[in-house]
């Protein structure tokens, strides 16, 4: 095998293709032969001290000499990320998730952990980041980044929401109001919604639908002004929102059936109750809190206006006297 290549005198592999293309029996340079070695040496040592091969006769692996696991990994990045965490979350367990908000580095921190609560325990019915979520029969359960509230867009309401569930009432009025009357009452509904409440109470074409409206037992949960009471978390019927289907098909359904009225075929709207299920623990309801009220929806705290809580009165007791 071994010639010598006719020019240089260097021994080469037999190959050779003219005078200036052969393969070269050359040394490796010494450098390249002593990584070589490194590398060999390495591996056993590497080999030794980490879990490597699976041991015979056991299903364990061998464990290896530096008693590396996994797990003791994880507990040392754990304990790292818990060292920084353990500051905030002492700090907030004896806040109002009000004095929260009013931290920004506080809630800076509250927003991150409330995206994985929120995750795990919310966006199945309300979206990936409250942008909602919709089945057939309209939305699974409100959007929570708009400034459209059933209960409320202040801090402590969407607290409360969250640590006490909601659960809110419609009665059916299949029984108390005729085909026709549902279907005017559900036109006037539609017209206020595509129209603005102004136009459609003056629109003769709905006029036996406000007639309804104003004079069976609609105003006592939805208001005069059927803009709904947080209260008893009745819709508001004036703008375009709708949570259930807002045909005006979907619109008779819900009149005629009514919500979580009992008959089978109500729209239903269940609020989890997360606090006595014991799913989530006071800290994490008020980050999701103070996570839900900065998807940018929250309302600031205003004075509760009197006349409100006069309206609620009879509401209130409407909700109880259905049930
Ligand atoms: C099983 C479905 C479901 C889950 C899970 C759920 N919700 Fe709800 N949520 C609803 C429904 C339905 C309503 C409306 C209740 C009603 O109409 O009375 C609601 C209402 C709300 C409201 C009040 C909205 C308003 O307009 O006033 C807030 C805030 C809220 N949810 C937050 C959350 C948070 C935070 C979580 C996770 C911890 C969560 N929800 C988990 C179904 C759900
Ligand atoms: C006992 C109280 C109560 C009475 C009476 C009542 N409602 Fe409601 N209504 C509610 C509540 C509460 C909701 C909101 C349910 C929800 O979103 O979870 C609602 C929702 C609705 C909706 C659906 C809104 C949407 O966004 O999809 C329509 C439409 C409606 N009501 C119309 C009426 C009409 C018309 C009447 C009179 C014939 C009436 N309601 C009587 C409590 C009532």
């Amino acid at each position: 095998m071994s010639e010598k290549h006719d020019v240089t005198g260097v021994p080469t592999t037999g190959h050779v293709w003219d005078d200036s293309l052969a393969d070269f029996a050359n040394q490796p340079p010494k450098w390249w032969m002593l990584g070589l070695a490194a590398s060999a040496i390495w591996v056993v040592v590497y080999w030794l001290y980490y879990p490597s091969v699976p041991v015979p006769s056991s299903n364990t692996f061998f464990k290896g000499i530096g008693g590396w696991t996994a797990i003791k990994e994880m507990d040392a990045d754990k304990s790292e990320v818990d060292a920084v965490r353990g500051k905030y979350e002492a700090k907030l367990k004896n806040m109002t998730p009000a004095a929260i908000l009013a931290d920004s580095e506080l809630t800076e921190y509250v927003k991150r952990s409330g995206k994985v609560l929120f995750g795990d325990n919310c966006a199945p019915c309300h979206g990936t980041n409250g942008v909602g979520a919709k089945d057939k029969d309209g939305l699974v359960a409100p959007i929570l980044n708009d400034d459209d509230w059933l209960y409320g867009g202040q801090i402590d309401n969407i607290h409360t929401t969250i640590s006490g569930g909601r659960q809110a009432v419609m009665v059916a009025h299949k029984d108390s109001l005729s085909a026709q009357q549902i279907d005017d009452v559900a036109n006037y509904v539609k017209a206020m919604s595509d129209e603005g409440k102004d136009k459609a109470d003056t629109d003769s074409a709905v006029a036996a639908g406000k007639k309804v409206f104003m004079e069976s037992d609609c105003t006592s949960c939805h208001g005069a002004d059927a803009k709904g009471m947080q209260a008893m978390g009745s819709a508001n019927l004036t703008d375009k929102i709708w949570r259930f289907d807002g045909s005006l098909e979907g619109i008779k359904r819900t009149i005629t059936y009514g919500v979580n009225s009992g008959d089978p075929k109500a729209r239903i709207a269940i609020m989890p109750n997360f606090k006595e299920a014991g799913k989530l623990s006071d800290s994490e309801i008020k980050k999701l809190a103070v996570y839900v009220y900065k998807f940018g929806g929250g309302q600031p705290d205003l004075p509760v206006a009197p006349v409100q809580a006069t309206v609620a009165q009879p509401a209130a007791s409407a909700v109880t006297a259905t049930k």
